[in-house]
């Protein structure tokens, strides 16, 4: 493949910055773009230089130019959705969170790899400048042995607009689980190079969305009064194989001082260190009593970029690995999967 074109489906708030990020790549270009809602279609066409509005998947995934779409659309259709574009022969870059359960989204890479497609869900915080620092550090034993992490993903009032499919169980899946503790859970595990889960307690809550508080204001998908009955706050304890412990917490609405705090924070036998802002923390080496905390501005970057888009273009085009692998997004998701019968169930689950 010597360019990749693409097809986006799913017009809504995520769709202007993914339609530009891919065509500043200069071997990518968004050919044609779908949604139910032609309207908004037609905007994010406009603004963009898409050539082509499809009223419906099924026809964008019928055009023979399109080698690989972007999925942006409700929870709810990402998988099937993600299914239909790998039937059609489509490479996919679908977004967070991957699917419904575990069992949908093992249906997705099991058919991206009968059909030898190009499969990844785009986790763009891991492409971050301070992430790659991170772990970068991590890869090379920096930290010692880490047998720690924290995430979190805390928003004083951050519910995407109340009264669309962002709030409601049956189109969302989770709530602030979902939208912003997945991103939190999956650059933790990807920073601390741990992807081998083997217990997982959780609880989520629904405090304030259902009572009408709470809202931020994201998305552009119309209100409809639907029902908001998924967790504006969830927290969860994770173990691992090797012994370390991961805690994740997320909430759209809570009471808190600031309006938004997040973070990954790792705990390593030789030091510490935060993801936002990339700091280290460890004892100084001379004279030993001297601690040291200092930031990764000046380190290099591991990536020629910052982009998921520009991973996925660059992995088709035979130049780079992709950085978000299909394991890796099947066990986010067994550990979303995980909370939520924990939460169900009042006890820890076994993975
Ligand atoms: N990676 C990130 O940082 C990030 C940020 C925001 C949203 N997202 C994800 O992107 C997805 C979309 O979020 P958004 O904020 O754009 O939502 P949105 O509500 O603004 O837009 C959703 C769009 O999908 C369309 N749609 C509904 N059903 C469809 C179908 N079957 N086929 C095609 N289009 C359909 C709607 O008409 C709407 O235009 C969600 O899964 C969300 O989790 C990711």
């Amino acid at each position: 493949m010597k360019t990749v074109n693409f097809g986006l489906i799913g017009a809504g708030a995520i769709a202007w910055s993914a339609a530009s990020a891919i065509n500043k790549h200069a071997k990518a270009k968004v050919l044609a773009i779908s949604d139910p809602n032609a309207e908004r279609a037609r905007e994010v066409a406009a603004g963009n230089n898409i050539p082509t509005v499809y009223a419906a998947a099924e026809e964008l995934l019928a055009d023979g130019d399109i080698d690989a779409v972007y999925i942006a659309t409700p929870n709810k259709f990402h998988a099937p959705l993600a299914r239909q574009a790998l039937s059609a022969g489509k490479h996919v870059i679908l977004e967070k969170p991957f699917a419904m359960n575990y069992a949908e989204a093992k249906q997705v890479t099991d058919l991206a790899a009968k059909k030898g497609l190009t499969f990844t869900v785009g986790m763009n915080q891991r492409f971050n400048a301070d992430s790659q620092r991170v772990r970068a550090l991590a890869a090379k034993n920096f930290f010692g042995e880490i047998y720690h992490a924290k995430a979190y993903w805390l928003r004083r009032a951050g519910i995407p607009r109340l009264g669309t499919w962002f709030g409601n169980k049956t189109l969302a899946g989770a709530g602030s689980l979902y939208d912003i503790g997945v991103h939190m859970l999956d650059l933790c595990l990807y920073v601390i190079d741990n992807f081998e889960p083997v217990s997982v307690s959780g609880q989520t809550y629904t405090k304030f969305g259902n009572r009408g508080l709470g809202e931020g204001g994201w998305g552009h998908s119309e209100r409809a009064n639907i029902k908001f009955d998924v967790d504006d706050f969830a927290s969860a304890f994770i173990r691992c194989k090797n012994g370390a412990t991961v805690t994740l917490d997320t909430s759209w609405a809570r009471h808190q001082a600031d309006d938004n705090r997040d973070n990954v924070e790792l705990y390593g036998t030789e030091a510490g260190a935060t993801v936002r802002p990339a700091k280290i923390y460890r004892y100084g080496k001379n004279p030993l009593s001297k601690y040291e905390v200092f930031d990764l501005n000046n380190t290099p970057l591991t990536l020629p970029h910052q982009c998921r888009f520009h991973n996925f273009i660059n992995a088709l085009l035979g130049k780079e690995k992709l950085v978000v692998t299909v394991a890796q997004a099947l066990t986010v998701q067994k550990i979303l999967d995980g909370i939520a019968k924990s939460s169900a169930t009042g006890r820890e689950v076994r993975l």
